[in-house]
């Protein structure tokens, strides 16, 4: 069954994940209204503003495919859909965004100090609910992911505009950016249902290489995708002096002075050039067949997993991942 989750985005899950992320929606809603009354509408903004909600699915299916789904699990996701929604807000304010999901960005509309509150305040809630399992197997991964992904954006901001960088430093950089977080979901999932062994590290290792295909995909978008669709203008990488796989894979063999004078000086015109190089270089392909080859080795991760009908919704996810819009 399709089920409309934000406002663009069919996802191919069951009804019964779909009764759960229900559930997981009301506590988000219960987050809001914690929330000191000043901030709340500032905190619903960015909650309420269409996210995918694809981390806190991988909790529900991880727990339902072997064990099932309990208090752990829904809890589970909320804090891992609360550390993403922090970590989305302390990113547009690094990246100094206007807009995300088709909304203005906390930062823009009340200041980097107003934003950074709140995003810590996201931070907060999130360990507070997890930890009233007293359970490391639930917290572990979380912490864990929570480092990895400052650690992931500390190394963007390190090798921003260094075209010398190769394949191996955007992978090293992305896993800690973005897969960490997906496999710390899938693993909290199993931990919540009692998994543990196989069955756990193969769910996390689903988890692994799917943020790794989400985050390449996610770089395609930024130079292929269309920005109302999107709901975040395209180019930014390049303004921000990201260096993405689909640029990586464009200077491989050619010395592109579009991309460096974008770099160097990211005005509208220089993006444009620097995107169209991108475009005729092929990499935008490459890059894809790359996000493709990460999604068949998630898929093999969880060959052997019992339960054929999660395995189904996970290989539905894996294919959605690299064929989405936004
Ligand atoms: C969005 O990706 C950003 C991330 C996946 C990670 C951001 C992490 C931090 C800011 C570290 C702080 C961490 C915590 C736990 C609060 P993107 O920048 O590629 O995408 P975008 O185009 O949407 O900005
Ligand atoms: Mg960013």
């Amino acid at each position: 069954m399709m089920v409309k989750i934000g406002k663009l985005v069919n996802y191919p899950i069951s009804r019964p994940v779909r009764v759960e992320l229900t559930k997981v929606e009301r506590r988000l809603d219960e987050v809001i209204e914690d929330v000191p009354a000043h901030l709340r509408d500032k905190i619903k903004q960015i909650m309420k503003a269409g996210g995918k909600r694809l981390r806190p699915i991988l909790v529900i299916l991880s727990s339902a495919s072997s064990g099932g789904v309990n208090a752990k699990t829904i809890d589970g996701a909320v804090a891992v859909e609360l550390i993403h929604l922090a970590s989305l807000i302390h990113d547009d304010i690094l990246d100094n965004a206007s807009s995300r999901r088709s909304v203005r960005t906390l930062n823009y509309t009340y200041g980097h100090n107003y934003a950074t509150a709140c995003g810590d305040y996201l931070f907060g809630y999130a360990f507070d609910v997890l930890s009233r399992h007293d359970d490391s197997d639930l917290l572990k991964p979380l912490t864990e992911a929570s480092m990895a992904l400052s650690i992931g954006e500390i190394m963007e901001r390190d090798m921003a505009g260094d075209l010398h960088q190769n394949r191996k430093d955007y992978y090293e950089r992305i896993d800690k950016k973005t897969a960490a977080l997906f496999s710390a979901a899938c693993k909290i999932g199993a931990a919540a249902s009692g998994q543990n062994g196989d069955g756990k590290a193969n769910l996390s290792s689903y988890g692994h290489c799917l943020g790794m295909a989400f985050q390449i995909y996610d770089d395609v978008l930024d130079i292929n995708g269309e920005e109302n669709i999107l709901g975040k203008p395209v180019g930014n990488d390049i303004k921000e002096g990201i260096v993405t796989l689909p640029v990586i894979l464009a200077v491989k063999d050619q010395v592109s002075n579009e991309i460096k004078e974008a770099i160097v000086d990211p005005n509208d015109n220089n993006i444009i050039r620097a995107i169209d190089f991108i475009k005729e270089s092929g990499s935008i392909i490459d890059s894809k067949e790359i996000a493709k080859e990460f999604i068949n080795k998630a898929k093999k991760s969880i060959m052997n997993l019992s339960n054929k009908k999660i395995q189904g919704e996970l290989l539905s996810i894996g294919d959605f991942v690299i064929d989405r819009y936004h």
